[in-house]
């Protein structure tokens, strides 16, 4: 079968995605089972990358391209672009009208989960707890008292929808909201503002896994910055353990919750939500529905917690999307 690993993206996360990519595209010419090909998807460029690094452009009509005369078609597609067009729907949308299987969740909710605060919202009356916050788009008076009474200080100002931890600052006093706007509306025009909550961070991967929804062993954050920011993330400036320091009854807690979280969303594919502990109940920051892939991400750390192979993760997310 012909599997188009799409990687890259319109984001600010096109790096990550193309680690991410590339850690999928060796693990699964590893199983030759697959006939692989690394896809770019980039705002100027769609193109199949060859071993030799020629490019060959993408027919966006059908989704194939012509290769030395040939003309390939794809059987499915292995989604690894993080942020637009690849983890807000546009992505799932189109394939899913050329009626091309893909390994990532459908285009609602694609579009639902990268949109930070609708998100929440549809979770909320669900009984899950979210930190409290406060919404603001790009040209609206900025009442930073307003934020304050709402969320207090310190407080989280991230963009809504964007990934890697991009746009995100955390704010300690009311002179720097100007500043951490600007930062968020570089990624969005849309922001949420939420309270900090002082407790442990936890990550849960949830995937379809041989026809069940499994729950990964949990990952627990800790960061050597002031949160768990982009160096924190890739520049291993923060320690990933699994499985998390937390008691029996905590771990069965936050894993009913983020297995009731992909039930609730109708997610399929990979996802990995994170949340921190406070007076004991885990709170929901975020949905991620095209986690990171790369050596340094935590969904793979997790599947080789539960004694899964990158091989087989990568290779049975295309068999789930092939059923
Ligand atoms: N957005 C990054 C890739 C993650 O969630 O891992
Ligand atoms: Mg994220």
């Amino acid at each position: 079968k012909n599997i188009a690993i799409i990687m890259g993206g319109y984001s600010s996360e096109y790096e990550i995605s193309l680690r991410s990519g590339n850690v999928v595209y060796n693990a699964l010419n590893t199983l030759e089972v697959y006939n692989s090909y690394r896809i770019h998807i980039f705002e100027n460029k769609w193109v199949y990358v060859s071993d030799a690094s020629e490019e060959f452009p993408i027919d966006k009509n059908d989704f194939s391209v012509v290769v030395n005369g040939e003309k390939i078609t794809f059987d499915c597609v292995f989604n690894a672009i993080h942020g637009s067009p690849g983890e807000d729907g546009y992505m799932q949308a189109y394939l899913e009208l050329l009626k091309i299987p893909h390994t990532s969740c459908g285009m609602y909710q694609a579009a639902l989960t990268f949109n930070k605060r609708d998100c929440l919202s549809v979770l909320k009356p669900y009984g899950i707890k979210t930190a409290e916050s406060y919404y603001i788009n790009f040209g609206d008076v900025v009442d930073e008292d307003a934020i304050i009474k709402k969320v207090g200080l310190p407080c989280f100002v991230k963009a809504n929808r964007a990934g890697s931890s991009f746009g995100i600052s955390k704010v300690y006093k009311k002179e720097a909201f100007k500043e951490a706007l600007e930062v968020a509306y570089k990624e969005d025009d849309e922001v949420i503002i939420e309270s900090f909550l002082d407790g442990i961070e936890v990550s849960v991967g949830v995937i379809s896994h041989q026809g069940e929804t499994k729950v990964l062993p949990i990952t627990e954050i800790v960061s050597e910055n002031d949160f768990f920011d982009y160096k924190a993330k890739y520049l291993g400036q923060s320690q990933e353990i699994t499985p998390a320091r937390i008691s029996e009854a905590d771990a069965e807690k936050v894993s009913a919750l983020a297995k009731k979280v992909y039930q609730i969303l109708k997610m399929t594919g990979f996802s990995r939500s994170e949340y921190i502990f406070k007076d004991g109940e885990p709170h929901l920051l975020e949905v991620n529905t095209v986690p990171g892939l790369t050596k340094a991400s935590i969904l793979p750390q997790q599947a080789e917690a539960a004694g899964i192979s990158l091989e087989e993760l990568f290779g049975n997310a295309i068999e789930e999307a092939l059923k």
